[in-house]
Parts: C-alpha cells; structure tokens; sequence
C-alpha cells in the first residue's frame, strides 16, 4: 500500500499530573507509524513538534501533532465531518465484537486517554471499545486498534520522500541515503 487508504486521527484526552514525554512522545510515534496522520493534543507541549518534524524529514511522510485544541472542539469538529468518535476504555465493548463495523468506516478519531478521562469522552463517543477488559496501556491499546481496523495494510504504507531509508535485513542494519 503506497499511500492511507482510511482517514484517521488521534486525540489524546485527559488532565495529566506530571510531564510525561514518553507517554506523548510514543502515542505520536505509534500513531505516525501505523497509519494515522495527526494527532491532538491538548496540552501545549512545543518540544513534540520538533521531534516530529525531525523524524518527518528523516523517515519520510507528513504525520502532524495539532496542539492546544480543547478535546470537546476536537470530538464536536469530528461529528460535524461525519468522523466517527472511538474511544478506548477497558469498560467498552471488546474490540473483537466490533472490528468488523470499524473497518467499513472511512474515517475515524480514536480517542485515547490519559490518568483521568471525562465522563463526558463515554457519552460523546460513537464506540467505547475494550483491547482486553483489563488495564494496561494506552500505547498499547492504541497500536492494536490501529492495527486492527486497518487489517494490517498500515504495515506495508510507503512514507514516500525521506533523506534515509532502511533496506530491511534479517541481520544487522541497512541504512541508505536514497
Ligand atoms: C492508563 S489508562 C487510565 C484509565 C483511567 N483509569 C480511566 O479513567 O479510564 C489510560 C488509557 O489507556 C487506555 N486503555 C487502558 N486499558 C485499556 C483497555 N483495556 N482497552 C482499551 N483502552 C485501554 C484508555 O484509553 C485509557 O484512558
């Protein structure tokens, strides 16, 4: 697959107690890697740009963090463009009970969350849906569900112009400046 055939972005919602780059910094990754091409955020966190743009100019693809926009302007704008609102929550329906509907939507928000969630992400959301009625991680949850919906074409998108490329090799590291 050389380029997205569904529309998909992310928000990540959720007031966070401490910094957390990593957490951030990895649902960006996760999301760039496996097929979607933006994610919100609510907080205004100006160093992830620079690390998207780096890895954007270096890997390839145009993969975007929107910052600072209130979750509630980013579920009310998804409704309005008829972009169907997925919620990841351990308490929503298993993921494998759904899947079926979720792929025959073109374009989605999947919305992750963060310490706390909003009582009001569950009401708002067209899917609450479960990667396993158990908690874990919302990286995880996320990458799985990515996956998932697009039955594995994410895995073989091409990221188009880049200054390298990896030439996959079952030993070592192949590294070219196409
Ligand atoms: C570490 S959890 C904290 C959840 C929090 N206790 C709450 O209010 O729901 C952070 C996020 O991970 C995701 N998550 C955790 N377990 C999940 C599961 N079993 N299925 C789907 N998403 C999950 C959800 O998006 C959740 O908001």
């Amino acid at each position: 697959m050389e380029t997205l055939t569904k529309s998909i972005r992310v928000l990540r919602v959720g007031q966070r107690y401490v910094r957390d780059d990593r957490t951030l910094t990895h649902l960006c990754l996760v999301s760039r890697a496996l097929g979607a091409e933006a994610i919100h955020i609510g907080d205004v966190e100006k160093d992830i740009l620079a690390t998207l743009g780096g890895v954007n100019r270096t890997w390839g693809g145009d993969f975007r963090a929107i910052l600072g926009e209130p979750w509630r302007k980013v579920i009310r704008e998804a409704k309005e463009e008829r972009r169907a609102v997925v919620h990841l929550t351990m308490y929503g329906m298993p993921l494998q009970d759904v899947v079926g509907e979720l792929r025959k939507l073109d374009k989605l928000l999947i919305v992750v969350g963060g310490p706390k969630v909003p009582g009001k992400v569950y009401h708002e959301a067209d899917y609450n849906v479960a990667v396993t009625s158990q908690p874990h991680s919302e990286i995880a949850a996320l990458a799985i569900v990515l996956h998932e919906i697009q039955g594995g074409e994410e895995l073989k998108r091409s990221f188009g112009k880049s200054r390298l490329k990896i030439l996959p090799s079952a030993r070592g590291k192949r590294v070219v400046e196409p």
